[in-house]
Order: C-alpha cells, then sequence, then structure tokens
C-alpha cells in the first residue's frame, strides 16, 4: 500500500529530499545511517555520495533497496550492528509508527540509536501524527538528544495537509553511556512544559 502511493510527490517528502538533504550536506559528510529501505528510498544513497552512507532495514525483503553498506536488522537493536559514535547523522524517517510503534519501541530506539552516533551528531526524525505517541515526550529522547534548529531549518516542521513531522536534534554529552548514567531514568522530556 504504501509504496503504491507516489511517496516522491508528497510535501512532506520534498521537504526531505529538497530541504532537508540539501541543508544537511555542507555539514555532514561523515558516516551516515538510514533507517527503513524502499523503493523511494534507493536514490538516497546517490545524494550522499561522498559520505559513507549505510543503510538499516528490519525485513530482507527490502534489503535490494539497502545501500552498499546495508545491515538486515532492528533499529531497536542498532548498537548491536554498529560501533558506539559511528554515526555524524541519522536518519530514522517513517519507521515510528510502522514497526516501531509502542512507547517502550521508541525508547529502545533512541537509546541504541545515541549510543551509535558521536556527541553532536544529527537525528532526522520524521514520523506520523496518530500512528506512535509523539517521541518528544519520551525521557529517552530527551537524555540523548536536544531538540533545535539546524542549518536555518526548524526544530519541528510539521505541514497542513499531511499528518508527517520532522523534528531535529542534536545528540547531547560525551560517552553516550555515562551520559545515560548521568541522566538515569528520570530525565526530563524533551517537551517544553
Ligand atoms: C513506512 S516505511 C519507511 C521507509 C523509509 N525510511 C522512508 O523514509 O520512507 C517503514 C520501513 O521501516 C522498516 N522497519 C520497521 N520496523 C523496523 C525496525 N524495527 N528496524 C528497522 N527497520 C524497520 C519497515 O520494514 C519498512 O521498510
Amino acid at each position: 500500500m504504501f509504496d503504491r502511493r507516489i511517496v516522491p510527490q508528497e510535501p512532506d517528502r520534498k521537504y526531505l529530499t529538497g530541504v532537508i538533504f540539501p541543508s544537511l550536506l555542507p555539514l555532514e559528510s561523515g558516516r551516515i545511517l538510514f533507517v527503513g529501505c524502499r523503493s523511494y528510498t534507493k536514490p538516497y544513497e546517490a545524494v550522499f555520495q561522498d559520505s559513507e552512507y549505510w543503510t538499516l532495514e528490519i525485513d530482507q525483503i527490502h534489503a535490494k533497496w539497502g545501500a552498499r553498506h546495508h545491515k538486515t536488522g532492528d533499529v531497536r537493536n542498532a548498537d548491536e550492528f554498529f560501533a558506539p559514535g559511528y554515526f555524524d547523522l541519522v536518519f530514522l524517517n517513517g519507521v515510528l509508527g510502522f514497526g516501531v510503534d509502542a512507547d517502550h519501541d521508541q525508547d529502545l530506539t533512541f537509546t541504541a540509536l545515541r549510543r551509535v552516533m558521536r556527541p553532536d551528531g544529527v537525528l532526522v526524525l520524521g514520523w506520523n501524527k496518530g500512528r506512535c505517541s509523539d517521541p518528544l515526550t519520551r525521557p529517552t529522547l530527551g537524555a540523548g538528544f536536544r531538540h533545535q534548529e539546524l542549518c536555518g531549518m526548524p526544530a519541528r516542521k510539521d505541514f497542513p495537509d499531511s499528518t508527517h513531522v520532522y523534528d531535529l536534534f542534536r545528540a547531547v554529552g560525551g560517552s553516550p553511556v555515562m551520559e545515560e548514567r548521568r541522566q538515569g531514568v528520570s530525565a526530563a522530556p524533551a517537551l517544553p512544559r
């Protein structure tokens, strides 16, 4: 179903490819992780041709849409596949609510992603209202990431005729493990009160 829509023509997708990608290109040319692969995401590897571009997808059937550097696996366990602090930039778009659904799954995902990202690394989180909790309400996100505007883009971008939302973050702290210990489970949510 999802693949049958003309995804590249949707406003939120145009924002990803036409605004977010070009804005981040000059900033991050290191190691990039894109989670979740479909036919229309295959061309993204060429956009980041000067980077070490990885894809991670849980379903083996979609591995054909993956990059040259690809892993079949669960983003909730991303830290089992990649070394601590490995990535400069992570795209987690359209995965919450499409497999990573419950709050607990979000928590596992944010914790695992923080571990595989360097301090100050960028997380682009795209999700759909109505399919999952607002990720900014998750303490694990606030513990590992700072919600902020980036390269002229707002910290949160939503669209009048779409449920899609983009949130932008920087990974906080030094060692992800030490940061988790420091913040503990009582870390404040990223959402302003
Ligand atoms: C709606 S598609 C989004 C694809 C792409 N990320 C995008 O920007 O449109 C969701 C994809 O995420 C994959 N996925 C779902 N849960 C996952 C998980 N736990 N780990 C890795 N990939 C997952 C699905 O198999 C599917 O291919």
